[in-house]
């Protein structure tokens, strides 16, 4: 299946991995540029991998990508729980859930449906089902996608964009409370083990603390820098904190392990372990907000739906050019190419010389060090 001089008559695309904005402008590029401009068959695979494990697959045609440029989540569907080489089938008596390597089944699906490439758009999860397919002769070409802009090789996913911008809308929301009652607000983001979208949304918001996993922050800095507020009249203090940020030493707060999933810990939590711990060492009314799914949801903003058209647009032109397992990247303000083995797995943090660490000291904010 992997001659490099093969003729493409049909694809197959799928979205992995949580729903973000600008999924269905990824979807709408790759199908209207196969159908319109190579005369390629498109099929629609149903909630990710999940759709080539069951075999739910459908044809995609320009009524079906009509219109969706501006839908947030997937027509496709998705899953974070679908991995063909480590799949749930079952629960042993015990409770404990039962695992098997599908990937076989999901390669004779493929086959069976005549997908010549399959494009696969999801962050480093769906990637590395993409690397496990790529393995056993399935073509594949890899969309960046994630609200958490933490996949490898590549300066920005499309997603995170609108979840800075509604993340922020959020924080501001949240300032006004602050401020008019006087109290600490926390307010909880969403990013995993990155700190990317906290750093943003925190800057864009003026979130005088602010907290990413990257620096494990010491509870006493946050709690001088209260303080110091208060002593030059600011009765208020806004504090951005990252689902995976930890204290110095500690731990990060785990929310729930979902046993079927191929990342099973979901982070969250640390707002309200920070809010009892600020409140009772500074004696000031604390509130936590985890803002949650809410981060991901709605349309996308006009910066994701055009780098979304773009990755779009590149991936099925490395279609075409036979440029297969390989995934989109953006460096340095140009769309590039990487392996898609170099990305699977693995998430791109803050390094700590990252001059957004700089911006943010700039104005004062204080970053629990
Ligand atoms: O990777 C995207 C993301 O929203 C993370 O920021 C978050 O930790 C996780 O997914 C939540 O996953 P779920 O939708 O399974 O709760």
């Amino acid at each position: 299946m992997a001659a490099e001089h093969k003729q493409i008559h049909r694809i197959g695309i799928l979205t992995g991995g949580g729903d973000c904005p600008g999924l269905n402008a990824v979807i709408r590029v790759v199908t209207k540029a196969a159908i319109n401009k190579l005369g390629i068959e498109v099929l629609g695979i149903e909630d990710g991998f999940l759709g080539l494990i069951r075999n739910r697959i459908r044809p995609l045609g320009l009524n079906d990508v009509s219109n969706i440029l501006t839908r947030g989540g997937t027509i496709l569907g998705t899953s974070n729980k679908a991995d063909p080489s480590h799949f749930m089938i079952g629960q042993a008596d015990d409770g404990k859930p039962i695992f098997e390597d599908v990937t076989q089944r999901v390669v004779e699906h493929v086959r069976e449906r005549e997908i010549d490439v399959l494009v696969c758009i999801g962050g480093d999860g769906t990637m590395s089902g993409a690397d496990n397919l790529v393995k056993q002769g399935v073509p594949c070409v890899g969309v960046p996608k994630t609200i958490d802009n933490d996949l490898m090789h590549t300066d920005v996913t499309f997603g995170f964009a609108t979840a800075v911008q509604t993340a922020t809308e959020c924080l501001d929301r949240i300032h006004t409370t602050a401020s008019s009652h006087h109290r600490v607000m926390i307010v909880e983001l969403m990013g995993r083990n990155s700190g990317w979208l906290t750093m943003h949304a925190g800057i864009a918001s003026g979130a005088d603390v602010i907290l990413i996993p990257e620096i494990p922050y010491n509870l006493d800095s946050i709690c001088k820098a209260i303080i110091k507020r208060s002593k030059i009249g600011k009765r208020f203090t806004l504090i951005a904190v990252a689902e995976g940020a930890k204290p110095k030493g500690g731990q990060q707060v785990v929310n729930k392990i979902v046993h079927d999933s191929p990342d099973p810990i979901r982070l969250g939590g640390v707002s309200t372990v920070l809010a009892e711990e600020i409140s009772e060492r500074t004696h000031r009314e604390t509130r936590a907000t985890i803002l949650g799914h809410v981060q991901r949801g709605g349309t996308p903003i006009a910066a994701d739906r055009v780098l979304a058209t773009q990755f779009g647009h590149k991936a099925i032109q490395m279609v075409a050019m036979h440029e297969w397992n390989r995934v989109v990247v953006m460096k340095n303000g140009r769309t590039d190419m990487a392996e898609i083995a170099a990305v699977a797995n693995k998430q791109r943090v803050i390094n700590l010389d990252d001059p957004i660490i700089g911006m943010a000291r700039a104005v004062g904010t204080c970053l629990g060090e």
